[in-house]
């Protein structure tokens, strides 16, 4: 019996592959980072070729650093950033245009006239989603409608759809030559095409955005055999078994199986899962309902998801556009340059805003500026920012569910800033929880592919493998809490109503 799994995490800036052993210990890594294309304001790019010759090779080096082989492995989980679309030609492989990527707000205009007369809840009660720029079936339609020659060619049965999941996938698996064209119920309940109960796509939806059938994948459970990889990859052979997005994939890796049970992820942008098991809630706090895993032919399991479209990347842009930092752990070292943040805020709405208050029209804000702030404050304000963020996404969970949530278990690169994680716990007065892997995500992808080749047997076998590392405790008067609150609040209503037919 082999004794690991691997797992391909397929992220935003960057594509891993992980080595897990049973007990959930990485054995070894590789990683690269692919190119941020930026082509106009909103409109965020990948190159899906790179993407893919990105993943071939983190796979070689994560194999050779452990100085491993494919006879070593049971199986391959996939995860990926989730709502990014690629099309591409099922002849060729060819993909007609570069990968949209979640954050790219230019489908607002298609968003705007598919919810004229109806509102952007126009399909909730169904797929959970409302209608925004962040999800993929808003990406095909803007492919088929503004790439040359692809509308014909889509309609014509030569095009396919996929998430980098899909992508990713499909190749492996031998691409034009009898690739799987297949994704999970987790990333299909991401493009605003699935039926949230019968978990297939809704013909009435596709033909309303415009979108073929026959480019769509194959929805199936989160832990199968999908296929092998393709006789000339060095896992050939290998058992494709597990496809969870990236967010329920971290949610699994951090052992939250149950309702009530959640999770947030501190990466390019945060997202806080909570758990609902087999019920279905649909938030009216600005939540989404998304699916949380399905394991073979067990029954399907639902979560609500808040989004916050921008976090770690704010401390990239600081990094990248500003220069104030020249690597993302310094933003630690300049906050604490400074004694508190001097009154400033910093609505990072880049994208608009996501959760839980979905206003495209919103955009960056620094408010608060006298001429005493500086960069200290700044940094700190962007810090605070990733906090505030997530107590208001954690207030909706509460009146959404009417649960008390006990202690917040976190990951993701973020997760190593202390100051960002103290002031968590402050602003939320519940225990911050560090795991000993926060590699989450892909040890989420593992799991699910070693719970279908029976490399593990079963749920209480893998929360059995969670173990804490770290435990920040709120200490903050409640009455600064809430001074915070009140100015981040106030923050946040000054960068909404920006964007207008002039900008
Ligand atoms: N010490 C730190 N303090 C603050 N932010 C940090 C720190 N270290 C890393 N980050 C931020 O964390 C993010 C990386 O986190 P993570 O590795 O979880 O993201 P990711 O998984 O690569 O994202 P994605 O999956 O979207 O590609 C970066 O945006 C970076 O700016
Ligand atoms: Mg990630």
């Amino acid at each position: 019996m082999p004794d690991y799994i691997l797992a391909i995490d397929q992220g935003t800036t960057s594509s891993r592959a992980i080595i897990f052993d049973r007990t959930g210990n990485i054995v070894s890594t590789g990683q690269k980072e692919h190119e941020q294309i930026l082509p106009r304001p909103g409109w965020v790019e990948h190159d899906p070729m790179e993407i893919w010759k990105n993943v071939q090779e983190v796979i070689g080096i994560a194999l050779s650093r452990a100085d491993l082989t494919r006879h070593h492995l049971s199986g391959i989980g996939i995860t990926n950033q989730r709502e990014t679309t690629v099309v591409w030609d099922r002849t060729t492989g060819e993909p007609v245009y570069n990968a949209i990527v979640w954050q790219d707000t230019r489908t607002q205009p298609i968003v705007d006239r598919l919810a004229k007369d109806h509102g952007t809840d126009r399909f909730k009660s169904i797929v959970g989603l409302p209608l925004a720029t962040y999800f993929a079936g808003t990406k095909i339609a803007w492919i088929l409608e503004n790439v040359d020659g692809v509308r014909e060619r889509a309609d014509s049965g030569a095009l396919l759809f996929g998430t980098t999941d899909t992508w990713v996938l499909w190749n492996l698996t031998g691409g034009s030559h009898g690739g799987v064209h297949v994704t999970d119920v987790t990333n299909a309940s991401r493009t605003l095409f699935m039926d949230l109960d019968t978990l297939e796509w809704r013909d009435d939806i596709l033909e309303e955005f415009g979108v073929p059938r026959s480019m769509m994948p194959e929805i199936r459970s989160s832990s199968e055999i999908y296929g092998h990889a393709k006789d000339s990859s060095l896992l050939r052979e290998t058992p494709i078994a597990g496809i969870l997005g990236d967010q329920q994939a971290a949610t699994f890796g951090q052992a939250a199986f149950d309702a009530g049970e959640s999770k947030n992820t501190y990466g390019t942008g945060n997202f806080v899962i909570f758990q609902t098991g087999e019920e279905k809630v649909l938030s009216s706090d600005g939540l989404l309902t998304t699916i949380g895993y399905k394991l073979g032919d067990e029954p399907v399991t639902y979560a609500l998801e808040g989004s916050i479209a921008v976090t770690g990347s704010l401390i990239q842009w600081l990094r990248d556009q500003l220069g104030i930092i020249r690597s993302a752990p310094e933003v630690e070292t300049l906050a604490a340059s400074v004694d508190d943040n001097g009154g400033v805020y910093l609505v990072p709405a880049f994208s608009g805003l996501f959760a839980p208050y979905w206003r495209p029209d919103a955009r960056g804000a620094i408010v608060g500026l006298t001429r005493f702030a500086n960069k200290g404050h700044i940094a700190r304000a962007a810090l605070e920012a990733v906090a505030f963020q997530t107590r208001d996404v954690l207030d909706a969970v509460g009146s959404d569910t009417s649960l008390d949530l006990g202690e917040l278990r976190v990951d993701g690169g973020m997760v190593q800033n202390d100051t960002l994680m103290q002031f968590q716990a402050d602003l939320l007065g519940v225990p911050v929880v560090r795991p000993v892997i926060t590699e989450t995500t892909a040890l989420g992808a593992a799991y699910a592919a070693g719970l279908a080749t029976g490399f593990w047997s079963d749920l209480d076998e893998l929360r059995a493998n969670w173990r804490e590392d770290e435990r920040w405790e709120p200490s903050m008067d409640s009455k600064e809490v809430n001074r915070l609150m009140r100015q981040w609040r106030k923050a946040v209503t000054k960068s909404m109503d920006w964007v207008d037919d002039d900008v």
